[in-house]
């Protein structure tokens, strides 16, 4: 059987469910910390205030999104001119609809692994047979396009990547992603680019939208990261102009449209993206460093890649097989959220989220720090 009610539970999903509201210190968190709907207004106090949005009629939307909306998602991200641009409820929704209009039962889809939930579970529940490309612990889960060439074959239909990856953190620089579309090109598969963190990077700009460069591809984005605006429900995707109509085929069962409401927030937002990720990013590179000296304090016990995109961490606990109960203690004992590894399937790490107000970061690695010198048999761990 296939179909989205095949869907596995979502592991993280299911850990954060009920402990993202218990939590009094979130270091767990894939995006910037979130702004307030008072900050947004202060953006553009005409287009969000009372008068405005009095006037604001509450119509169906159009199926492909607001245009307003969509002219502004396109203005940053400069899609290619056979490409067009279709807002969704967060870039969820666009996953839904993209990998149901381009999955049939028995095709194969290469996917970067470890990977966020959506991107291997929807591809198998519409039927396909999974071919991992492993990003290596071993190798600081860096991507390594031999590993892609070995699963790469003439029946693969789609290849989807997540760069900056979330949990690991880890990036192509933009040759990595000349090379990857060269690859992806002269296989005849689509290329599925989720490019949820594009705009948090710390050591280049951020990679230009693949469909500039390349036909067969779908890329993904979204309000939820860089934007700190996860419950507005925004996202979008980049789709070659001939599919659009494919998804709007699936959207007519699902959602319809979004609410006007929400795409005129989003617009504003949009309209003024720096004015939101510049200083969200500033801080999260502060941060990047406050965690990376933790980590060299612990003097061998934590191994952690760099973070090279995203605002996450992806820690080995070298003295703990399974790190799992120590996350559970972190959050009853110290009110701190983290992500045990287990749900992307490495026990033995944490995913850390490092932007939040510095305090709250310095509060919770201390916190960790405690529970795993608690449990750790003696061996030293360092505070910071
Ligand atoms: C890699 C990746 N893609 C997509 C999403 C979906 O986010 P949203 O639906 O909020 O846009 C997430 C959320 O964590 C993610 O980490």
């Amino acid at each position: 059987m296939t179909g989205p009610l095949t869907l596995p539970a979502a592991p993280l999903e299911n850990w954060l469910r009920e402990r993202y509201f218990q939590a009094k210190i979130d270091i767990s968190s894939s995006g910037v910390h979130n702004y307030t709907f008072g900050e947004l207004r202060a953006l553009d106090p005409a287009l969000l205030g009372t008068a405005e949005l009095d006037r604001l009629m509450f119509r169906d939307g159009p199926s492909l999104g607001d245009e307003r909306l969509r002219a502004a998602v396109a203005a940053r991200v400069r899609p290619g001119p056979g490409h067009v641009v279709m807002t969704t409820h967060g870039s969820s929704e666009a996953l839904f609809l993209a990998f149901t209009a381009l999955v049939s039962p028995g095709d194969e889809v290469v996917v970067t692994m470890p990977a966020y939930h959506s991107l291997s579970a929807l591809a198998t529940a519409a039927g396909a047979v999974l071919r991992p490309w492993p990003l290596r612990p071993e190798n600081d889960f860096v991507p390594d396009l031999a590993d892609l060439r070995a699963v790469l074959g003439g029946r693969t239909r789609l290849v989807v990547v997540n760069f900056p990856h979330n949990p690991s953190g880890s990036c192509l620089d933009p040759q990595g992603r000349a090379d990857l579309l060269d690859l992806v090109a002269g296989s005849g598969a689509t290329l599925m680019w989720d490019g949820a963190f594009t705009d948090l990077v710390y050591d280049h700009p951020p990679l230009a939208d693949p469909s500039r460069d390349l036909d067969r591809v779908l890329s993904f984005g979204t309000l939820s990261k860089a934007y700190g605006l996860p419950g507005l429900r925004v996202g979008w995707c980049v789709v070659p102009r001939g599919l659009a109509h494919e998804l709007v085929r699936i959207r007519d069962y699902l959602t319809l449209s979004l609410s006007p409401l929400t795409e005129r927030i989003a617009t504003v937002a949009v309209e003024h993206a720096d004015a939101l990720i510049a200083p969200r990013l500033a801080e999260a590179r502060g941060n990047r460093e406050l965690l990376l000296q933790w980590v060299a304090a612990s003097e061998g016990g934590i191994e952690c890649p760099v973070t090279r995109g995203g605002v996450t961490a992806f820690p080995r606990f070298n003295a703990h097989p399974d790190v799992t109960g120590t996350c559970e203690r972190l959050l009853s004992e110290h009110g701190v959220l983290v992500v045990p590894g287990q749900v992307f399937g490495y026990a033995d790490r944490m995913r850390i989220g490092f932007s939040c107000p510095r305090a709250q970061l310095e509060h919770g690695l201390a916190a960790l720090t405690e529970e795993l010198g608690a449990h750790a048999h003696g061996r030293r761990w360092g505070t910071r």
